[in-house]
């Protein structure tokens, strides 16, 4: 077991390419037990990637990568798969089983290793129901009859089926309205402290990074590295139109768009600087 404080990710200098594009060079990040890390970069940076990589659905060309102290690139994948419950993935789009009912999705990761009764299956299915605040009835219905914002409610439900250590979260909200996703950034915070989990979160909305995360790591492009970090030190719930939070975008926008103007020397003065914020989400 890893214990409290100590490295949970170790992301060590790696290098991913496809074929001759280069995705990342000399990357490194480091995430410890309970950190919500915030992963903030333009569309293209390599950030989805990044997560596959950390997941060890992507080998690294060069560097190495460990969760938990593990190394999983040498291991056998069916030894791989008996860490995956320590954690949980949530995606964009949240993925759901469509031919499946709520409840049903929920305890897909249960019947994965688990050798339990379906009535502690339903049991357990309705706790995680609750807690990510869809009413008991919502168990019945299937991916089709749910909003989005219920839907994320789910698959959000469903990566924390077996209390997972580690949250990786890519785009998770993006796709939802502004309002829905400020309920489900709330229900996600509440979460994470409630059950000290990591969490890495990929995001080109700066304001949510800066509303969850303990620490935003800036990545830029061609190729993607770090080119910023922040501690966030003041407590929550933040405001993101208080004074030190509008600082930090001014900061983090700066540094945006100065290396874009790097990577890009022509792409600048086709994008007014009013634009960039769309830009960098774009
Ligand atoms: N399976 C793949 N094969 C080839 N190129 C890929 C593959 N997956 C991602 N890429 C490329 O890697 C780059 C980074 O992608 P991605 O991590 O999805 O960016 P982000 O999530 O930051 O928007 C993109 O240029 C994308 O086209
Ligand atoms: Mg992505």
């Amino acid at each position: 077991m890893v214990k409290k404080g100590e490295p949970i990710i170790e992301v060590e200098g790696i290098d991913t390419r496809f074929g001759d594009h280069v995705i990342h060079e000399n990357l490194s990040l480091t995430v410890k037990r309970g950190e919500v890390i915030g992963i903030v970069g333009g569309s293209g940076t390599g950030k989805s990637v990044l997560l596959r990589t950390i997941l060890g659905l992507k080998k690294p060309d060069a560097g190495r990568v460990r969760v938990f102290g593990i190394d999983f690139s040498t291991l056998p994948e069916e030894e791989r798969r008996l860490h995956e419950q320590r954690w949980g993935v949530l995606f964009q789009d949240g993925a759901l089983f469509s031919a499946l009912t709520v409840a049903e999705n929920i305890q897909v990761p249960y019947r994965e290793h688990l050798n339990l009764s379906q009535e502690l299956m339903d049991e357990l299915a309705a706790m995680k129901i609750a807690m990510v605040g869809l009413r008991d009835t919502a168990g019945d219905l299937y991916p089709s009859e749910l909003s989005g914002g219920m839907a994320q409610r789910a698959a959000l439900a469903r990566s924390l089926a077996r209390q997972p250590e580690i949250l990786l979260l890519d785009e998770p909200f993006s796709a939802l309205d502004e309002i829905t996703r400020g309920d489900m950034q709330a229900l996600l915070q509440t979460i994470i402290a409630r059950h000290g989990t990591a969490a890495v979160l990929v995001t080109h909305d700066i304001d949510e990074a800066m509303i969850l995360a303990d620490r935003i790591v800036l990545i830029g492009d061609s190729p993607g590295r770090q080119i910023g970090e922040w501690t966030l030190e003041s407590l929550r719930p933040r405001d993101p139109l208080g004074p030190e939070l509008s600082a930090l975008r001014i900061e983090i926008m700066k540094l945006l768009r100065a290396h874009r103007r790097a990577s890009a020397p022509g792409a600048s003065d086709a994008a007014p600087a009013e634009r960039l914020p769309a830009d960098a989400a774009a």
